[in-house]
């Protein structure tokens, strides 16, 4: 960027309330880029965050902001899932996610984000029902399986099939519409489980189990993995348990990389399945829903070699070793991520209940103590987030850990679909289309190839 012209732009937020008006009002900010000045609203959410909305700024000093990682960008006003990183505070629709972790259930908490408010016992039970009947996929949908590798990646293959799904459910598309919308979020999240044990079942050459739809949501996806025509799984309750509050954990994360992602793909109007398939790309990247898989393989890593957790964390500190601290860090958090501190918990007493000697528990939690008290991980604010102890209760039950990030997915599936149906009934609705700043060559001609 030497070199080139850095202006300054004044930006001064004058937040005045003037008497009488209402809590929420927008305040005002002004901008000053050289002569000209431009006052733009300031937006107050219900929790007191504050942005600047800047949509009139291009328009009126033709003048865009750059923000690399959007870690400054607001793209939307959702009413989902708030988070104060600073707190450590995560609720969904107002819902504290302690409370919500302690006394709900991961269909309800499905209800919650997708409808906005907890069901009555009749509204739940009709929900209920819808999902668990269906939960089935078309037959001819195993010939998609069959057309794969069988060492494909599971993240790679759920994306092939809920792409896929488009294909069976062409009368269902159409994301203006109400009814169809309905359709569209019932039959995925009702299909989800059964196309993710699919994906495990195929791997390990094992034939596909059929749902039963007289099992609770976790259970349902337990049996489709572990059992076989030959042999039913008794199912731990403690395993169910464990499994359901993952699930709960990770429904929603407001604006993060895969439901901006799944936002994106949405705002081109394109459909639920193509969205939610890209938003499963997304995820599987080792900076977001990846890290719980690389955070086993890096405590597997730190056993095999000497244990040692102070050497380990020596190595990431050193930028030139290109090695992080998996399941450390946060864009949003610069606290302990309150479902890390749920999960550590939970980690001990699942394993407790399974009565399962972790020698990679004992890592974890000598990492964290090191790091927590190192100046170089105290200085950046950066403590154990979600992936930390997943990985460690997923192994417990019996998940294979390349299966871990699509948990994750599964987990995320309502808050993917809740944000898909909120921004497309937002009035503000536009494409997703930022810009950029061109930094590439200026005009040239074309040079024959001879002379270059
Ligand atoms: N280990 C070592 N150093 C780290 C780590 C880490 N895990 N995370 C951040 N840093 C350092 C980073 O090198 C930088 O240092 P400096 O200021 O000297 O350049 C500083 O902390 C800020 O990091 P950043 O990469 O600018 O922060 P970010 O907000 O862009 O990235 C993150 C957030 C989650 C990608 C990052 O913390 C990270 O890579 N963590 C490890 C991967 C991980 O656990 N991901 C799961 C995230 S939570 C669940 C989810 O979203 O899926």
């Amino acid at each position: 960027m030497e070199g080139r012209n850095r202006d300054r732009l004044r930006l001064q937020c004058d937040l005045f309330s003037p008497e009488g008006e209402e809590e929420f009002m927008s305040d005002v900010a002004s901008f000053q880029l050289g002569d000209q000045q431009l006052e733009m609203p300031v937006v107050t959410g219900s929790e007191g965050e504050r942005g600047v909305d800047i949509s009139r700024l291009r328009a009126e000093t033709g003048v865009i902001t750059l923000d690399p990682g959007y870690a400054n960008t607001g793209s939307c006003q959702s009413d989902i899932t708030f988070i104060d990183g600073e707190k450590g505070i995560l609720r969904y629709r107002g819902y504290p996610i302690e409370e919500l972790a302690q006394k709900s259930t991961f269909l309800e908490v499905a209800y919650l984000l997708l409808y906005g408010e907890l069901p009555t016992q009749d509204v739940f039970d009709e929900f209920k029902d819808e999902i668990c009947h269906h939960t089935m996929i078309h037959e001819s949908i195993k010939w998609v399986y069959r057309g794969l590798p069988k060492a494909a990646h599971p993240m790679a293959v759920c994306a092939a099939v809920v792409g896929a799904l488009a294909t069976y459910y062409p009368e269902d598309l159409e994301p203006g519409d109400s009814g169809q919308v309905r359709m569209s979020v019932h039959r995925l999240l009702a299909k989800f489980p059964t196309i993710a044990a699919y994906s495990y079942k195929y791997s390990i050459g094992q034939p596909f189990m059929y749902p039963v739809n007289r099992l609770d949501y976790a259970s349902n996806f337990l049996h489709m993995m572990f059992a076989t025509p030959c042999e039913e799984y008794e199912i731990p309750q403690e395993v169910s348990q464990a499994l359901d509050l993952l699930l709960i954990l990770h429904a929603d994360h407001e604006q993060n990389c895969s439901t901006s992602t799944v936002r994106m793909v949405g705002s081109s109007l394109s459909n639920l399945f193509a969205s939610i398939s890209a938003g499963i790309g997304a995820l599987w990247g080792s900076l977001h829903g990846g890290a719980n898989q690389a955070v086993i393989e890096m405590l597997e890593q730190i056993a095999l070699e000497d244990g040692s957790a102070e050497a380990f964390v020596s190595k990431t500190k050193d930028k030139k070793s290109g090695i992080r601290l998996m399941g450390f860090g946060h864009r949003v958090y610069r606290n302990y991520d309150p479902r890390a501190k749920i999960l550590k918990s939970a980690c001990s007493s699942v394993l407790d209940a399974l009565g399962v000697q972790e020698r990679l528990l004992e890592i974890a939690m000598n990492l964290e103590e090191i790091a927590l008290k190192d100046e170089y991980f105290v200085s950046r604010k950066l403590y154990p987030n979600v992936d930390f102890y997943s990985g460690l209760i997923y192994r417990a039950i019996g998940i294979p850990v390349n299966m871990f990030t699509v948990l994750f997915a599964l987990g995320r599936l309502p808050g993917w679909m809740a944000h898909w149906k909120e921004m497309h009934q937002d009035p503000a609705f536009k494409i997703g289309r930022p810009r950029q700043i061109y930094v590439g060559p200026e005009e040239r001609s074309y040079v024959p190839m001879e002379n270059r």
